[in-house]
């Protein structure tokens, strides 16, 4: 099965054309990872999965994007049930300027119109915290303010804030740029467990990243998926000269 399907989609901001003829299929619980150089089109491909896009004066885009059988760029599609379902952690963490267990109970009043209660709240805050490794670190402050969290704990807080509305698919736009080594690598980790419920989708400059954590890796250059296969198959036997080039650093 896959979790996103994309086909022949193309995106224009005025006159510059930043997506180009892009078609791929990404596996449902899985990891898959897009590289390519700056301005390639990675983080505009990921915003256009859940429409972030539309907020952006000028943009035009064709083509298809299916997601749980729907065309999602469709005009008639119910955004709020779009972005329930399609997830986005940015590059720098950002967090609600709120209580950490306000944060997540922000989403998940939006979403589940009110129904259970406090109690049921409460189970969610705790099952979400859990699921990011962050309970047993926040249980005795979830009623301290989120933005006096370190920088790892709000970029987990901002991934249990998305999984407390249980989504479909993890969209994570270079998620571990302003993190250290150490905690990258814990970020990785939980997106290691994180696949066995989620579909996953990481833009990453840092191939090294892209080599560890995931299953498909994409390249993008100029706003062409130029290859996109197993991750193992791509650094070590790409197909296109382009890849070859950018995966041992020639490009450019
Ligand atoms: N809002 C916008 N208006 C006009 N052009 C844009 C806009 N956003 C992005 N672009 C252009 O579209 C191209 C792709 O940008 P995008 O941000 O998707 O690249 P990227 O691969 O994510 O780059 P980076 O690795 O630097 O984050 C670039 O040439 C960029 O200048
Ligand atoms: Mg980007």
């Amino acid at each position: 099965m896959n979790s996103i399907e994309v086909q022949d989609l193309n995106l224009w901001y005025g006159d510059f054309q930043a997506l180009k003829s892009v078609s791929c299929a990404f596996a449902e619980k899985n990891i898959t990872a897009i590289i390519g150089p700056s301005g390639c089109g990675k983080s505009t491909m990921l915003r256009v999965f859940n429409r972030m896009n539309d907020l952006i004066e000028g943009v035009r885009v064709s083509g298809r994007i299916v997601i749980e059988g729907r065309n999602i760029l469709e005009p008639g599609t119910d955004l709020v049930w779009l972005r329930k379902n399609v997830g986005m952690v940015f590059q720098r963490p950002n967090p609600f300027p709120l209580s950490v267990y306000e944060n997540i109970a922000f989403g998940e009043k939006i979403h589940s119109s009110g129904t259970g209660g406090k109690g049921r709240l409460d189970q969610v805050v705790e099952e979400s915290l859990r699921s990011v490794l962050l309970w047993d670190e926040l249980k005795d402050k979830l009623h301290k303010p989120a933005l006096g969290l370190s920088l790892e704990q709000k970029q987990r807080l901002c991934i249990a804030r998305l999984i407390a509305v249980k989504p479909q698919v993890l969209l994570m736009d270079e998620p571990c740029s302003t993190l250290d080594p150490q905690a990258t690598a814990r970020i990785e980790e939980l997106m290691r467990e994180l696949k066995r419920e989620y579909s996953i989708v990481i833009v990453t400059h840092n191939m090294q990243q892209a080599a560890r954590v995931s299953d498909d890796t994409g390249f993008m250059l100029l706003g062409e998926l130029v290859e996109f296969t197993r991750t193992q198959e791509i650094f070590t036997a790409p197909k296109d000269k382009r890849t070859e080039e950018y995966i041992t650093g020639r490009y450019g």
